[in-house]
């Protein structure tokens, strides 16, 4: 068979150019992060070319003997890692993940779920009325207090008004512990299902560095591309005490998932998933867990110095929330200005937004993968400076008042900022430093 590079030179060149600038940036979006050379070989094998819809000894398709095994192993290393007696690990992502259990314990219009707020730090999939799950299933949210944390009394005497059938905790931008102890008490005293979606956190929870959901809540669901560090890819899992619960759960999803919402899994995302599993399991991903949270205070401590306002006032985990209003900077823009850095990471809503989500009020960053690439403390206090640095010189570009002058703003600036002389002269410190740690050899 031809190599990629004979058969289609001009994606080979792109995927060249992407390896290039993964390599020379500071990747700092934190639900990225770089899998091991074995995860990536696992995806880009003849596990592609299989049809497998169902389960390990009961699919609908013949010649799945080996399939079988890759999924049972994938399984059985998920079980032990979590402490789970059951999971599911087919969901093609976090999205369809959480649109399983919905399916599976809910039903249409009626069924309530109770999530965060996207614009509290919650994921679309917790309910949020412009998706699906949110479209399909009657849904309320939660916000958080005015400090920037959970604020449980309020979200207790919610849920005793609105009575949720489930209640999902675990967030896409909270850089805080969650306590799921007290989100059980408040699911039992409801009566309620209670999930926790752990995609942002599972690989400190594997590291002992965030306190685990499993003792306290009925699902678990993950992706496994985050803090995991495996490949684009989720599982659902059912708890102890979600089997007490409802003994079916496991039968649900496993139907939820297939014929409910998709059709054939990804064996070699399977693949993929068990070998890091296996890679999560080692004393060195401990190391790199407690690692990612060291230097995310450490980060988080310098940012503080230089008077960034952190939601919540700092991190105990792998990311960080800014509250840019009062160094005058659009989060919009500001991300775009480091991004021209070589620093990458995202604009985001901060808690009581006042701007439109395309130009929020803050950015958020973490260091699950500059800390895969072995950075340590010391990095941080240069990358926290370049921030600040960055931040400053982007005052310049003021995000006009009016509405309706921000779309031409926006498309003048994409151009101008690549030509700004002091971004690119840190651009060229933050790739000096970046290829000292390269990625690509680990
Ligand atoms: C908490 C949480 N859940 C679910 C998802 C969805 O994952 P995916 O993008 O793989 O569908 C995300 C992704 O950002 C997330 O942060």
């Amino acid at each position: 068979m031809k190599s990629l590079k004979t058969t289609d030179p001009e994606i080979y060149k792109l995927i060249k150019q992407e390896e290039k600038r993964q390599e020379e940036v500071l990747e700092m979006i934190p639900s990225e992060n770089y899998a091991s050379k074995a995860v990536l070989e696992a995806l880009g094998t003849v596990l592609n070319n299989k049809y497998s819809e169902g389960y390990p000894k009961k699919r609908y398709y013949q010649g799945n003997k080996i399939v079988d095994d890759v999924e049972s192993l994938a399984q059985e290393r998920a079980k032990k890692l979590f402490g789970v007696p059951y999971v599911n690990v087919q969901p093609h992502s976090g999205s369809p993940a959480n649109l399983a259990v919905y399916v599976a314990l809910l039903e249409p219009q009626k069924g309530k779920i109770m999530g965060l707020s996207l614009a509290f730090g919650g994921h679309l999939t917790h309910g949020q009325p412009v998706s699906a799950t949110g479209k399909f299933f009657k849904s309320v949210q939660y916000t958080l207090g005015k400090d920037g944390y959970l604020d449980f009394d309020a979200i207790e005497k919610q849920a005793i008004k609105e009575k949720p059938d489930i209640i999902v905790c675990g967030f896409t931008a909270y850089p805080r512990i969650i306590d799921f102890k007290k989100f059980a008490q408040i699911a039992d005293k409801v009566g309620c299902y209670l999930m926790a979606d752990i995609s942002h956190i599972a690989g400190l929870i594997v590291a002992g560095v965030h306190p685990s959901p499993v003792p306290y809540v009925h699902i678990v669901t993950t992706t496994t591309h985050k803090t995991l560090r495996g490949p684009r890819g989720a599982m659902i899992m059912v708890t102890e005490k979600g089997l007490k619960k409802n003994p079916d759960l496991p039968k649900l999803i496993d139907s939820a998932i297939i014929p409910g919402i998709q059709g054939g899994p990804h064996d070699n995302q399977t693949a993929a998933i068990a070998v890091a599993l296996k890679e999560a399991s080692t004393p060195q991903f401990k190391k790199y867990g407690l690692q990612i949270v060291k230097n995310n205070q450490m980060l988080a401590g310098e940012l503080l110095k230089y008077g960034f306002n952190l939601v919540s006032g700092g991190s105990d985990n792998h990311l960080i929330l800014i509250d840019l209003r009062n160094k005058g900077v659009n989060g919009s823009v500001a991300a775009l200005s480091l991004e021209a850095a070589g620093i990458v990471l995202n604009k985001n809503g901060v808690p009581y937004e006042t701007m439109p989500p395309f130009y929020p009020s803050g950015i958020r960053l973490g260091t699950p993968a500059i800390t895969t690439r072995g950075m340590k403390e010391k990095e941080m206090v240069k990358i926290a400076k370049w921030v600040n640095d960055v931040v400053d010189e982007s005052r310049k570009y003021q995000l006009p008042e009016k509405k309706e002058d921000r779309a031409e703003f926006w498309k003048k600036l994409k151009l101008e900022i690549f030509k700004n002389k002091k971004l690119s002269e840190i651009s060229k410190a933050v790739k000096k430093l970046a290829i000292k740690y390269p990625v690509f050899s680990l």
